[in-house]
């Protein structure tokens, strides 16, 4: 059996290992074994397997570790396995749901119309937004949506969303679900920063104007691979202008318009018709933790569906599982409630804003680096870069990119992650932990250095 050495990420086993390690755990018996046993069973077979992301070389993915406060709303959840259906399924955990809805957009300073729902990820919450966006767009062509579908549009071929290339792929797994198709999604170029190029939207939307119909133009607010933030106020400009539903994916970097000195860059947001924020990332709430806004509270109107044995029409208590599916619900707003609440918000802040302090330090110093490229100026908490180690040819940089990430993985001991950028292979750097300092981030150059060499 493989073990988890200290100080590392996790037993750095190959899948073959990992698998006969836990083959013992999937071995299901007529008789079953002591709790006792059971737990001796999981901590032996699972446990050194799993990937610490409290430890500060995790410096590769947004998964962040649970607080202790944390613990103690998913602990609540967990003993009751409530499932926040309704009022009748659960007061307590329906009336918290609406209440901590109402609160994220006090707390978020969105318009006083808006409302929220717990969605289980961030894809599904996209997935709804553009379901709501279409909803709205058929009620303007005079027809509804949920009775007749894509078909009751006279040319559903036309139908259109913009986002921009550094969009999430969930975007893509919504439209097809919605049966769009992928063709649909019109990904448009980005700026110097990788930021949606305004300018090139502005003439996507008057080339589009007689052939195609744009139902939702999607502002990334933290993309997934440099945690660029689009330019919402032009976005919302644009969008008010046409009168085209905007959405917001904040599923990442929501988070930090909760930071002062990074606010700014989100301003607009309060004009978005939704938006999506992700707490099970950088605050560290229990998986799945997933917040849809919406600017008009209506709009979850275009979501609702009745029965006659629970969620009747007409009845007057709270009911959360009107506004999103599924009819099974998990009380996700208390684990989250306990972190803003046992934390506090100073705290929240300040382990929000640590990591973008480390990652903005890391940019200036990498920039005066010869053998690092750095591709981007950080907007959050992530940074792209390249080594060019003197000597190394150009049409070598790639596969020097891929053998760093690999044997940097390979260690156990550290986690570091490897995408592309213009086509071109690159390394990124992700802290979404206030454990993870400047000081960490360094010591992954000084080990990708000496890997250089090896
Ligand atoms: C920008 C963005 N949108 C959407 C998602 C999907 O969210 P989830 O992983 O919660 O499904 C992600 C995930 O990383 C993301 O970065």
């Amino acid at each position: 059996m493989k073990k988890s050495t200290p100080g590392s990420l996790y037993s750095g086993a190959t899948p073959q290992q990992v698998a006969a390690d836990i083959d013992s755990l999937v071995d299901f018996q007529p008789e079953g074994i002591s709790l006792k046993q059971l737990e001796t069973l999981v901590t032996d077979c699972l446990l050194p397997h799993l990937m610490r992301y409290d430890q500060p070389q995790f410096q590769s993915m947004f998964n962040a570790f649970p607080s202790p406060e944390a613990k103690v709303g998913a602990r609540v959840a967990l003993d009751f396995n409530q499932g926040v259906t309704n009022w009748q399924v659960s007061p307590g955990g329906a009336v918290l749901e609406e209440l901590c809805c109402q609160a994220l957009c006090k707390l978020f300073d969105l318009g006083p119309e808006s409302d929220a729902t717990f969605m289980y990820s961030g894809t599904y919450a996209n997935q709804q937004a553009l379901y709501m966006a279409l909803h709205h767009f058929a009620d303007h062509q005079g027809f509804d949506l949920s009775k007749k579908g894509i078909s009751g549009f006279k040319h559903p071929e036309r139908l259109t969303i913009l986002a921009s290339q550094d969009a999430h792929f969930s975007l893509k797994h919504a439209v097809r679900i919605l049966g769009l198709g992928e063709e649909c999604l019109v990904l448009l170029p980005l700026d110097d920063n990788r930021r949606m190029d305004v300018s090139a939207l502005r003439d996507k939307i008057i080339e589009h104007k007689d052939s195609h119909d744009i139902v939702c133009i999607v502002a990334t607010a933290g993309t997934t691979t440099t945690g660029a933030i689009d330019p919402i106020e032009e976005i919302a400009d644009l969008c008010a202008e046409s009168g085209t539903w905007l959405h917001i994916d904040g599923a990442y970097g929501y988070a930090y318009k909760l930071v002062p000195d990074w606010a700014h860059i989100f301003s607009g947001d309060d004009r978005a018709d939704s938006i999506v924020w992700d707490p099970h990332k950088q605050l560290g709430a229990p998986i799945p933790n997933s917040v849809l806004f919406v600017n008009q509270k209506t709009d979850f109107f275009r979501m609702a569906l009745h029965s006659s044995y629970f969620n009747r029409p007409g009845e007057v208590e709270p009911n959360p599982g009107l506004k999103s599916p599924p009819s099974t619900r998990p009380m996700s707003a208390l684990p989250l409630v306990a972190i803003l609440r046992g934390q506090g918000l100073d705290k929240v802040v300040e382990d929000l804003q640590s990591p973008l302090v480390a990652i903005h330090e890391l940019a200036n110093t990498l920039n005066t680096q010869a053998d690092i490229e750095v591709l981007h100026q950080p907007d959050t908490g992530i940074l792209c870069f390249r080594m060019t180690p003197e000597g190394t040819p150009t049409r070598d940089l790639d596969a020097l990119q891929i053998r760093l990430y690999q044997q940097v993985l390979s260690s156990g001991e550290r986690s570091i992650s490897l995408t592309e950028i213009d086509g071109q292979n690159a390394l990124r750097l992700v802290v979404v932990s206030p454990h993870t300092t400047y000081e960490d981030l360094w010591e992954t150059i000084q080990v990708l250095r000496k890997s250089v060499n090896q």
